[in-house]
């Protein structure tokens, strides 16, 4: 999809289609008013008729509109003036790109994006409307015989700004609102591959060809003689019951000279059966988006790298197929850890929080700023938050506001759970340092505590993306969250 913003009157536009809002009741939008007086009053007499009432999400598609020099007219239903917030306005602009692809408009010109949205200003209208353009029209479909893409489909919109004065500032948001769809495309194409084709080899080969797109990423690989020699016996446990090779990949950002880099951890678990502790055959497919985490960071680095933003990030990806097997690990066993620190696993299913513990550590090595790790680490973080905010814990308080800061910013909202020390007793162990689970009680907090007793050195967040990286039933898929999030994190970081 491509993008292009513009200041000019609707009515004046030579477009397939232009896009105006209606609230409701009946009310025309300032661009949707002025298209009806260069039509002399003819779209306000169909609204007075019924024809649209203004719901948020209802559409009208008008033909050859005399006084305009544009094909067609879509209205969109924008509900009540004073209600249209985020949801809204991603709402309404998720139905105006939808209409627009269905309806033979192979291009457009919208100015939704000059809607009141409540707090928010051009620059987020603008790489909100970028974002949830390509959204709406993501379809995944390398696994099926027949293509499913519409006969004209929509391949350019412009987004109007009001004035000419505003072009700079819409040319910036759309940059970024870009580089963030097209990281959260990558990510929801890693996550929505199967688990046959997704595999840790697979995925390095996936960091590769980013490296090589982007000059300015380089991409490493570690593999199991490798892991044997450094020491990651939590990792290499994990990866004992697969018959798949563990990497562990890493992908440099450099665009900061010598400063101290972010590094970003990703869960890459390409499928999670449980292990010898098995899971539960309903819903297990969904276990191949395991590696969420890792899909995280690579969409991340990719629109950093798109960005050409002025810092450095590390990404670490501990990338394991979690399987049963007669030479799996299993419950009872004890580990050493890269840190020294041993380990009970007491559950094979708790397999996220032994990766991470090693490659976390391995993060040490680049003399982090911050670390943030992601992961589809607990189920408990489904029950806690939903599927609407990811969890994030953190030894730093200025860090998890700026990662909740973020959040907000971005539409990719997360949401913090407590971190103290009274809850690290539930990881006691008889027979090591510490067990890999704690009881049933509050799981994303404990699994937190866990991953802290490998980052006392480093300013740390981790997210909890169990809730927030796909969605199940009919639209089941990917979400690419939380790229936005960190983007916006790393965005608001340089300055830029
Ligand atoms: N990958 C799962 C977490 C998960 C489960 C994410 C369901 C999304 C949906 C993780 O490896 C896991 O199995 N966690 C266990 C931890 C437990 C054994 C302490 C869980 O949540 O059940
Ligand atoms: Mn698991
Ligand atoms: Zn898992």
């Amino acid at each position: 999809m491509d993008f292009t913003v513009k200041s000019g009157n609707p009515e004046k536009q030579r477009s397939a289609c232009v896009v105006v809002g209606v609230f409701e009741p009946r009310r025309l939008s300032a661009a949707g008013q002025r298209l009806d007086d260069a039509s002399g009053g003819y779209i306000s007499s169909l609204i007075r008729r019924g024809d649209m009432e203004g719901r948020l999400g209802q559409t009208l598609l008008l033909h050859n509109i005399e006084g305009t020099l544009c094909d067609r007219i879509l209205l969109v239903g924008c509900g009540r003036e004073r209600e249209l917030a985020d949801s809204q306005y991603r709402k309404l602009t998720t139905t105006a790109v939808k209409t627009l692809d269905e309806t033979g408009s192979m291009e457009a010109v919208s100015y939704l994006t000059e809607l009141p949205v409540k707090g928010r200003d051009l620059a987020w209208r603008v790489n909100q409307a970028v974002r949830t353009a390509h959204h709406a029209l993501y379809r995944f479909d390398d696994f099926k015989s027949r293509s499913e893409s519409t006969r004209r489909p929509l391949r350019k919109i412009t987004l109007a700004v009001p004035n000419r004065r505003d072009l700079a500032v819409g040319e910036r948001a759309m940059n970024t609102g870009r580089a963030i769809a097209e990281g959260v495309h990558l990510a929801r194409d890693l996550g929505n591959t199967p688990g046959n084709t997704c595999t840790p080899a697979w995925l390095a080969e996936q960091a590769r060809e980013l490296g090589n797109r982007y000059p300015d990423l380089s991409v490493s690989t570690l593999d199991r003689p490798a892991m044997e020699r450094e020491g990651m016996g939590a990792l290499l446990a994990v990866a004992r019951g697969s018959t798949q090779e563990p990497q562990l990949i890493t992908v440099e950002y450099n665009g900061g000279g010598d400063s101290r880099p972010v590094v970003l951890v990703g869960k890459g678990v390409t499928f999670d059966s449980g292990g010898i502790s098995i899971k539960p055959g309903q819903g297990m497919d969904e276990m191949k988006y395991d590696m969420m985490g890792a899909a995280g960071v690579l969409g991340t680095l990719a629109a950093v790298a798109e960005l050409e933003l002025p810092l450095n990030v590390v990404g670490i990806i501990p990338a394991v197929e979690n399987m049963p097997d007669g030479n799996a690990v299993k419950p009872g066993d004890v580990v050493t850890t890269l840190s020294g620190q041993t380990v009970e696993i007491l559950n094979t299913d708790a397999e996220g929080r032994l990766i991470l513990a090693d490659a976390l550590t391995w993060a040490e090595r680049y003399d982090p700023d911050a670390v943030v790790d992601l992961a589809t680490l607990t189920g408990a973080c489904l029950v806690a938050l939903g599927r609407e905010a990811s969890a994030v814990l953190g030894n730093h308080p200025p860090l998890v506001n700026d990662l909740l800061d973020a959040g907000r910013e971005s539409g990719d909202r997360a949401w913090e759970l407590p971190l103290w020390e009274e809850y690290q007793e539930a990881l006691k162990s008889n027979f090591a340092d510490m067990a890999n689970v704690g009881g049933r009680e509050a799981g994303t907090i404990t699994a937190g505590c866990f991953l802290s007793r490998y980052t006392r050195k480093m300013r740390w967040a981790h997210l909890d993306i169990a809730g927030s990286a796909w969605v199940t039933g009919n639209e089941k898929g990917a979400t690419g969250r939380p790229v936005p999030l960190l983007t916006h994190y790393l965005v608001e970081r340089s300055g830029c």
